[in-house]
């Protein structure tokens, strides 16, 4: 490679033709998070803790790189939770900002810059800039569409604000916008109903503002078939948007929340929020500019050649990210466009998708509360859904944790340094030639399988290598028995001792982007810098310590970790599900509307465990029309499902049904509470199921 230093040349082209051979630098970037919720453990898995590990890595080899972050601040889902939470969008917008921004800095997830679409002050002007470049070159025009518009809550119904079946996989609760569950990206639903008031919306026609993918189709084509080497999943997301042929797409919205959409006649519309979110990558990117004194900066890494650019997102923004926009930067002038889309799948918490509605999430923060950093980190590393969905469940957490970092990495590092510490006066004893080559072997070929797999983003299989050099020390340290050999022969119980060492400096530093805050320690215990360098990197392989370094006191590394205590905590996070006292007073029913509810006798024919929520029963019941299911909280005040068979109970039989994990539930049971303790409420006698209870 040429010299390190990067020379900004805002001609790619010019550059490549005089032949001059640029340095490479890196423009990493993480999918910006709504700043609607906390980040949970799925967010960090998917996106946030690979970037970070991409970034280290890099960092620790020697290369130049900026990570840049920050919260998608605007559209719908912002003004759906300020609605929810009866706050307003800035202020839903700076309180989770900072929860974010404290979760990431919490988990050792390090950006040169977290900034906020709203917030950056370069944002409206480039975003604008954006939308204006496209106009005039005849990529954006106006059109009168027709929108969903709510007569019962006089507005528009954008995005989120409506919700139906999709029309391309049929799934039940896609958005206006998108669909979760197939990842089209949608503008009509089957069946669709508004958000607020539940009510089936009308279209109305209103003039929008339209980006005309379907100009780019070919361009697109192309550049992506240039990229054989990315994965499959966003290779197969984009193709498939590509075959149905791209269309124009409304990039404005009727809200009032967001960018000011900057032409006359647009009035009240703002930007589309994926049209103004990405261009938060380059806005951010001049902020730390400013921050750094350095104005020309963004140009280097956006314009300048020899920039490698790469997006870390989940695979529910794949479209965005390898069609829409490298379509905007291909319409501007000088742009360059993303290297590498290395999208995650999935991770899921105990069986189940992380939902915030449904109060089903690890929470960063929470996390954080009870355990440390690097636990999560090395987790997340081992269970990354890279190609298919995976799961966060408490009992693995528990057993790799304690049986790879505790009983492996963490107790080789720990009993070599203690002993060497207590046999060979506190420092590192002499190495010898014979003893050390084959173990600096070993560590070399560990370090490449690292720097291929991760180069790849094989985040796992980078990994796997270093816990199992440390395998490969404690067989050295148990095969040699350094403390037997001592007394006869301290060199060579020394020279064990040593090669165990240099075990652990390597694993010390390799182990960094991982997980940093260990790494550190293990560098310190050993007299080496906490962060190491990038001739740290390079000298990994080769002798690290010398004979004679002083060695510091190490505490345990990881403590193991217990089932019981966690779900002892975990029983004790859970929010209280008591209802929110009323307002004005007891709220007085009409004979007639009490009259409606279809009360009636049913009998319980079967009760089943809901797999990964621990409250719950699937219950069928006989209510005299055929079989119902019904889901309940009952499993903690009745545990034993058995006990419930057969017996009688009331139900209201013409609740509007629920989904409820996934299972619809058509009817309700009626139980008593009291401190807690609930019961269900059953008839006197034996009258039939589907008798009517008045
Ligand atoms: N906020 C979006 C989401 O959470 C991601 C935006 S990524 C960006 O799904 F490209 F728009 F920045
Ligand atoms: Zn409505």
């Amino acid at each position: 490679m040429g010299s390190r230093k990067s020379v900004p040349d805002l001609e790619p082209q010019k550059a490549e033709r005089k032949g001059v051979i640029m340095a490479q630098k890196y423009l990493i970037t993480c999918a910006l998070p709504y700043a609607n919720g906390p980040v949970h453990m799925g967010h960090i898995a998917g996106v946030y803790l690979p970037g970070d590990i991409f970034t280290r890595f890099l960092r620790l080899k020697g290369e130049e790189c900026i990570f840049i972050c920050g919260t998608d601040d605007h559209g719908v889902p912002i003004t759906i939770s300020a609605d929810q939470e009866k706050s307003t969008p800035a202020a839903i917008v700076k309180k989770y900002h900072g929860m974010q921004e404290a979760a990431f800095k919490g988990l050792g997830i390090e950006f040169d810059m977290f900034s906020g679409t709203s917030t950056c002050k370069h944002h409206r002007e480039l975003s604008q800039e954006f939308f204006l470049s496209l106009q005039k070159t005849g990529h954006i025009e106006p059109r009168i569409t027709a929108q969903y518009y709510c007569t019962s809550c006089e507005r528009f119904l954008p995005d989120r604000y409506v919700e139906g079946q999709c029309p391309f996989c049929g799934a039940e609760d896609a958005r206006g916008d998108q669909c979760e569950a197939c990842g089209n990206a949608l503008d009509s639903l089957k069946d669709p109903k508004c958000k607020i008031c539940g009510k089936r919306p009308e279209k109305r026609k209103t003039k929008h503002w339209f980006l005309r993918l379907d100009k780019y189709q070919d361009l697109i084509l192309d550049w992506l078939n240039s990229k054989t080497n990315w994965k499959d999943n966003v290779r197969k997301f984009a193709t498939e948007m590509l075959k149905k042929g791209l269309r124009a797409r409304s990039i404005t919205r009727d809200i009032d929340w967001g960018i000011p959409v900057p032409v006359e006649g647009a009035e009240g519309k703002v930007l589309y929020v994926w049209f103004d979110a990405p261009i938060g990558y380059i806005s951010f990117t001049k902020e730390l500019g400013d921050r750094r004194n350095d104005p020309d900066l963004w140009q280097m890494y956006w314009k300048g050649t020899g920039t490698k650019l790469v997006h870390f997102i989940g695979k529910d923004n794949i479209v965005f990210h390898a069609v829409i926009w490298p379509s905007m930067l291909m319409g501007q002038e000088g742009y360059i466009l993303p290297d590498e889309i290395p999208a995650f799948e999935f991770l899921n918490f105990k069986g189940d998708k992380f939902s915030k509605s449904k109060k089903h999430a690890l929470w960063a923060h929470d996390y954080l509360s009870l355990l440390p950093a690097d636990l999560a980190r090395y987790y997340l590393t081992v269970v990354a859904p890279e190609t298919h969905d995976t799961n966060w469940t408490w009992e693995t957490f528990v057993i790799r944790v304690n049986s790879e970092l505790a009983d492996v990495l963490g107790n080789f590092v720990n009993r070599t340094v203690t002993f060497a510490r207590k046999n060979f006066g506190g420092a590192a004893p002499e190495a010898d030639g014979r003893t050390l080559k084959p173990v600096l072997e070993k560590i070399r070929a560990a370090k490449e399988a690292m720097d291929s797999e991760l180069s790849a983003f094989h985040f796992k299989a980078a990994l796997a290598p270093l816990i199992e050099l440390a395998r490969e020390g404690n067989r050295i340290f148990d095969f040699e028995k350094p403390w037997e050999t001592i007394n006869a022969s301290p060199a060579s119980s020394g020279a064990t001792v040593a090669a165990c060492l240099e075990i652990s400096a390597a694993i010390g530093t390799m182990i960094f982007p991982f997980m940093p805050e260990s790494a550190g320690k293990i560098r310190r215990w050993l007299g080496l810098s906490e962060k190491p360098a990038p001739e740290d990197w390079k000298a990994v392989g080769s002798q690290m310590l010398k004979h004679g370094t002083k060695l510091a006191e190490p505490e345990i590394l990881f403590a193991k970790v217990e089932l019981a205590a966690i779900e002892a905590w975990e029983e004790k996070q859970k929010p209280q599900e008591t209802p929110p006292p009323a307002e004005k007073g007891p709220l007085k029913v009409t004979f007639d509307a009490f009259r409606q509810i279809d009360l009636r006798i049913a009998q319980i024919m079967k009760v089943e465990e809901i797999k990964g929520a621990d409250k719950l029963y699937r219950i069928e019941i006989d209510a005299g029309d055929g079989p119902r299911t019904i889901v309940a909280g009952l499993r903690l005040h009745y545990p034993d499902p058995a006990s419930l068979v057969g017996r009688r109970i009331v139900v209201v039989a013409n609740l509007e049904p629920a989904k409820i994990r996934g299972i619809t539930s058509t009817a309700m049971l009626l139980a008593a509470e009291h401190g807690g303790k609930v019961r269900l409420l059953m008839p006197d006698g034996d009258l039939p199921p589907g008798s009517k209870v008045s």
